[in-house]
């Protein structure tokens, strides 16, 4: 586990953290620490975590499961967005409704989390936010997934004009761009493990790792950046 300095007795929101990256990155802020929030849309349940019930898509859910951190744990310092659907489809088959959902949890989530926890970080002239994106944003998908790649290309920018705002309230906001991370939202892709040079699938440990490197007081000059993290699948 990466030890860091930083993240004891401060506050972290993990969003979509049941399972997958979300838990990782959850149980590796605990570890060095902080005192963390796992919301989902079930609360999940992690040792030594405070889990809540929270659809990052409805701006009441988001807002009272802040104020319930807020009451439990203390003032927010860290947010980790990370909760997001994958859907595969077709571009021409891809329904007005599919395209609204993806964009509404994977970017408007991030909009609605971002827009609660900053007041707080801005008065207490500290926060650290982490996007999670995906080389998807980038270069487009290894699959039919535009409403996806879309999200998240929008999501990796809004993390940098938010870097760009609020830099001088010591606020910095960066971004990860995963790719083949193995979870639930990857299992139909073993296929692809033979196009990563490293020669295997990256674990939501490491993104653990790099997400509390970015939370943590060592990366104080590091904001409106996108990190890669695909062994390689995605080299731009
Ligand atoms: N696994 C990968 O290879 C990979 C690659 C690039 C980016 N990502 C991104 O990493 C993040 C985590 O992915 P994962 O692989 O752990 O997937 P996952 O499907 O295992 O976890 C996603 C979590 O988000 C939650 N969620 C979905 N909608 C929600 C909502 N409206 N409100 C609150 N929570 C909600 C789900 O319940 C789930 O627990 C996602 O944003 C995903 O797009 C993953």
């Amino acid at each position: 586990m990466l030890q860091v300095d930083g993240l004891e007795g401060r506050v972290s929101v993990v969003t979509g953290a049941s399972r997958g990256i979300g838990r990782a990155i959850a149980v590796a802020l605990r570890e060095n620490g902080s005192r963390v929030a796992a919301v989902d849309l079930e609360a999940p349940a992690h040792d030594g975590i405070l889990g809540l019930t929270c659809d990052v898509t409805d701006p009441d859910s988001v807002d009272a499961a802040f104020a319930a951190v807020e009451r439990e744990l203390g003032t927010v310092s860290v947010l980790v967005v990370n909760a997001g659907i994958y859907p595969i489809s077709p571009f021409e088959e891809t329904s007005v409704e599919l395209w609204r959902r993806t964009l509404d949890v994977n970017l408007t989530g991030g909009f609605l989390c971002c827009k609660r926890a900053l007041p707080a970080m801005r008065s207490q002239g500290y926060g650290r936010i982490v996007t999670i994106g995906s080389s998807a944003g980038k270069a487009g998908g290894a699959r039919s997934v535009a409403a996806y790649a879309a999200s998240k290309a929008g999501l990796m920018t809004m993390t940098k004009s938010i870097a760009n705002e609020y830099a001088a309230h010591g606020i910095t906001a960066n971004s990860l761009a995963p790719a083949l991370i193995d979870t639930e939202m990857i299992s139909g892709m073993k296929d692809l493990v033979s196009r990563i040079p490293v020669g295997r699938f990256g674990t939501p440990e490491e993104v653990g790792a790099l997400v509390c490197f970015l939370a943590s007081a060592h990366a104080g000059y590091i904001t409106g950046e996108v990190t890669d993290i695909n062994g390689g699948f995605l080299v731009d």
